[in-house]
C-alpha cells in the first residue's frame, strides 16, 4: 500500500491562469466578487492577475483595481504574476505581499512569452527576487514547459532542473513545475520530477497541470506518490497560456479537492463553497466550465 501526503496545498490560479485566456474581459467587480468566493471556500493561497504588459494580456489589465477591492482574510495569501521591474513596482504598489516571477525551460516559449532569453529572464528576475525580499514580498517560480514544448517538443529534465536551481539560488521559497500545454503523462512526472527531487527537497516544488489531453488527474496521483504537497489548479477548470497554443484549461480545483478527499487528504477546500465560486463565474463568461465534479454537482442541484 503507497503512503500518500496526510495534507495538500492548493494553490487557486483561476483568476490569473484562467481569465488571461477567456476572450471576455471580466470586470474587476466581478473579478472581486470571484476572489471573494474562492477565499470563502477555504483556499489559502489565490493567484489573482498579473502585473505583466496591459496590451499584451488585456484581461487582466485592472490588477491594481483588483487587489484594491479585496479584503483581507485571515491565512489567505494572495500573489500576482511579475515579469520584471516595471512589474514589481506595480505589485508593491499595489500592496501584495507574495509574487511569483515565471521562466521556462524552452527558449521559444520564452521568448514568445515574455520576450527574453531563457538566460535573459533569469537576469531579469534576480534583482527583482532580491528588491521583493527586501520589501517584505516572497517569491514563488514557475517553469513553465518542464515536460514537452508547444514548439520545441520534448524537455530535457536536466534543464528543467537548470532552471529550477537558478530560480531557488535567488531566494525563491518554492518552484512551480509546470505542464503548460497539458501533455505529460504519469510516466514523464515520475521521470521529470522524481530526478528533480534528488536535488532539490519536495517542500519547494509544487506541480502546475494543464488537462488539455486528460491526463492531469493521473499526473497528480504520481506528484503524491513521490511525496510532493503542493498542487496547482484552477476553480471549475478555467484556464490556458495564450502563448501555448493549444493549451487548454487547468485542472479543475473542484476535481482535485474530490480525488484528495476521496483519497483521505485534507485541503480545507470545501466543495460545495468552490463551486459557488465556478457557478459565478459560468455565469459571468456564459459558458459551461469544464470540471466533472462542477458538472455531477450542478446536476444534483437541478434534479
Ligand atoms: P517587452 O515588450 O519586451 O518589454 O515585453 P520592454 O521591457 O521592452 O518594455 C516595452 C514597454 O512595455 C514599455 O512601455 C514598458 O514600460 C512596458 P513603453 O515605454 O513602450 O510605453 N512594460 C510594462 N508595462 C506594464 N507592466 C510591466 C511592463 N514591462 C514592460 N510589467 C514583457 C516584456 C515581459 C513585459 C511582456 O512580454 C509581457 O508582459 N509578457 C507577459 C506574458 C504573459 O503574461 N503570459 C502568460 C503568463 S505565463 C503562463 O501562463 C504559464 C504559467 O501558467 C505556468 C505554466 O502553465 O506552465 C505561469
Ligand atoms: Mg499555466
Amino acid at each position: 500500500m503507497k503512503v500518500f501526503p496526510k495534507f495538500v496545498k492548493i494553490v487557486e490560479v483561476g483568476p490569473r491562469d484562467g481569465l488571461q485566456n477567456e476572450s471576455k474581459i471580466v470586470s474587476a467587480k466581478n473579478k472581486i466578487i470571484f476572489i471573494e468566493k474562492l477565499a470563502s471556500s477555504g483556499l489559502k493561497e489565490i493567484e489573482v492577475t498579473s502585473f505583466v504588459h496591459p496590451k499584451i494580456i488585456p484581461q487582466l489589465a485592472d490588477a491594481k483595481e483588483v487587489i484594491s477591492g479585496l479584503k483581507a482574510h485571515k491565512g489567505v495569501i494572495y500573489s500576482a504574476l511579475v515579469p520584471n521591474m516595471k512589474g514589481l513596482e506595480r505589485a508593491i504598489n499595489a500592496g501584495l505581499k507574495r509574487i511569483a516571477v515565471f521562466g521556462a525551460v524552452s527558449e521559444t516559449f520564452t521568448k514568445k512569452n515574455i520576450n527574453m532569453t531563457v538566460k535573459e529572464s533569469l537576469d531579469v528576475f534576480k534583482p527583482v527576487v532580491q528588491a521583493a525580499l527586501e520589501n517584505g514580498i516572497s517569491v514563488r517560480g514557475y517553469v513553465s514547459t518542464c515536460f514537452v514544448c508547444p514548439y520545441e517538443g520534448e524537455i530535457k529534465k536536466e534543464k528543467v532542473l537548470n532552471v529550477t536551481e537558478a530560480l531557488l539560488d535567488m531566494g525563491v521559497d518554492e518552484i512551480s513545475l509546470g505542464d503548460t500545454i497539458g501533455a505529460a503523462s504519469p510516466k514523464d512526472v515520475f521521470s521529470t520530477v522524481g530526478y528533480i527531487i534528488k536535488t532539490i527537497p519536495k517542500k519547494n516544488i509544487a506541480l502546475h497541470f494543464h488537462d488539455t489531453y486528460g491526463t492531469a488527474l493521473a499526473n497528480v496521483v504520481s506528484g503524491l506518490e513521490l511525496g510532493i504537497t503542493t498542487f496547482d489548479s484552477s476553480c471549475g477548470g478555467l484556464g490556458g497560456c495564450p502563448f501555448a497554443p493549444g493549451a487548454s484549461g487547468n485542472l479543475a480545483t473542484e476535481d482535485l479537492v474530490y480525488l484528495l478527499e476521496r483519497m483521505g487528504i485534507e485541503s480545507n477546500v470545501k466543495l460545495k463553497k468552490l463551486a459557488k465560486a465556478s457557478i459565478f463565474m459560468e455565469k459571468v463568461l456564459g459558458r459551461t466550465l469544464p470540471s466533472k465534479q462542477l458538472q455531477r454537482i450542478q446536476c444534483k442541484n437541478n434534479s
